[in-house]
């Protein structure tokens, strides 16, 4: 969106009829022309449907507050979805009570979802973005809050003398080199994220409390020592790993965050000895541990609690004898176990037309397989539906027929 149609998309009677834009028909096409037949210009038009769009698919990151909200597609890709920005949030107010004032910086706040939950619950916020116009949706979307303020500013222009906490979100997406879907490349490098990784972790080393949101694939060597690195996924998604520095580290080292309808913490303080990590025999279930946990490197730390053992010294999946119960079940998804398979298409192909099984979902880990290319290989007739799981079992590569727990 453009600095002009902007200006014209903040007028009172634009955004009101952002507001009440499902009094239209349905249909893009009918809506646009109505929308050209109350006099707004084809570049407000296009910016109205947009927002309407973006609305919606906003609701599922941001609940309710989307529908008062404005986005770049970019802008709500980057967002931080809410329970989560609660947590950040949670993280950086720590033990503060209701009368303290705590002040903020979020360092390159996007559209302002972290800094809706740090405003919301209770913190005084200064927000910046070097974009002009994605400082502009922010300033709008904290309107309610009293306590926030925005800026168009580098956070390197930004002097965080006086702040009890500061936030850093770094743009790791190229800028303006959007492909014919919209969509911009992922940045590998971290010294080319915007502001660079080096100059985030020297600020936030000299902070009171900071947090530092990035990328999951993030490679451990990079986790400075003096941070905690959490992993969080939501609702079976990966969605960061946060480093945390000063008041807002609570324990050094690797963790692993599950948030849903259930929660979990692992830490790397619970990762057996090396020579407990035990790798054993295939039992009755196959256990998927959720993928902040891979990421963090601590899928051996649920061995204990889960009775289970790795399948494979280098492959992310456990198995037990004993259904998973209690809080860490919430770090797995399990599978039961029904038969060892041979790897073989044809073969395979055998065992499940014998068995009536008619439609596949296939993962793999530790296996050099394409699922949807498998799947295209059965050539299945009609029938029941089961799990494949392609993986190794020591050196042996092997199919397992598995029926999900639950
Ligand atoms: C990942 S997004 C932030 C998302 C935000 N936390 C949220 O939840 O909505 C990063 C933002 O940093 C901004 N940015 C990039 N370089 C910057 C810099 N040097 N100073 C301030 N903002 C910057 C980008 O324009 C982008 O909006």
């Amino acid at each position: 969106m453009d600095p002009q149609t902007l200006t014209e998309l903040l007028d009172v009677a634009v955004l009101d009829r952002l507001d009440h834009i499902d009094d239209l028909p349905g249909d893009e096409l009918a809506r646009s022309s109505a929308l050209r037949k109350e006099g707004y210009s084809a570049e407000v038009t296009a910016a109205l449907l947009t927002q309407a769009r973006l609305r919606k698919e906003a609701a599922a990151k941001l609940g309710p507050f989307a529908d008062d909200m404005l986005f770049t597609r970019d802008g709500l890709a980057q967002a931080t979805r809410l329970p989560v920005a609660a947590h950040h949030a949670r993280r950086l107010l720590g033990e503060a009570s209701e009368d303290d004032t705590i002040r903020i910086a979020d360092l390159g706040c996007g559209i302002g979802a972290d800094s809706i939950a740090f405003s919301g619950m209770g913190a005084q916020v200064s927000a910046v973005d070097a974009d002009e116009v994605t400082a502009a949706l922010a300033a709008f979307n904290l309107r309610h809050l009293p306590d926030a303020e925005v800026e168009h500013s580098r956070a390197e222009d930004v002097d965080l003398d006086g702040f009890d906490a500061l936030w850093f979100d770094p743009a790791r997406r190229t800028v303006g080199k959007a492909d014919r879907r919209g969509s911009t490349a992922r940045i590998t490098d971290p010294e080319a994220f915007s502001p660079s990784l080096s100059w985030v972790v020297d600020k936030a080393l000299k902070a009171k409390a900071a947090g530092v949101k990035l990328g999951p694939a993030l490679d451990h060597g990079l986790v400075p020592a003096e941070a905690e690195a959490q992993w969080v996924s939501h609702n079976g998604e990966v969605v960061e790993v946060c480093l945390y520095f000063g008041a807002a580290r609570q324990r050094p080292g690797r963790g692993a965050l599950v948030m849903g309808e259930r929660t979990l913490l692992v830490h790397e303080d619970d990762l057996p000895d090396e020579d407990e990590a035990g790798i054993g025999e295939l039992g009755s279930y196959l256990l998927e541990p959720d993928g902040a946990i891979v990421r963090a490197g601590l899928v051996a730390a649920l061995c204990a609690p889960l009775q289970a053992r790795r399948v494979h010294p280098s492959i992310a999946y456990l198995t037990t004898d004993v259904e998973p119960t209690g809080p860490a079940s919430a770090g797995v998804t399990a599978y039961e176990v029904v038969d060892v398979l041979p790897a073989k298409i044809a073969s395979l192909r055998k065992e499940l037309v014998s068995r009536g099984i008619g439609s596949v979902v296939v993962k793999k880990r530790g296996a050099d397989i394409v699922p949807d290319q498998v799947r295209r290989q059965l050539k299945l007739p009609k029938g029941d539906k089961a799990t494949l799981v392609f993986t190794r079992l020591g050196e042996r590569h092997v199919v397992l027929l598995t029926r999900p727990v639950g």
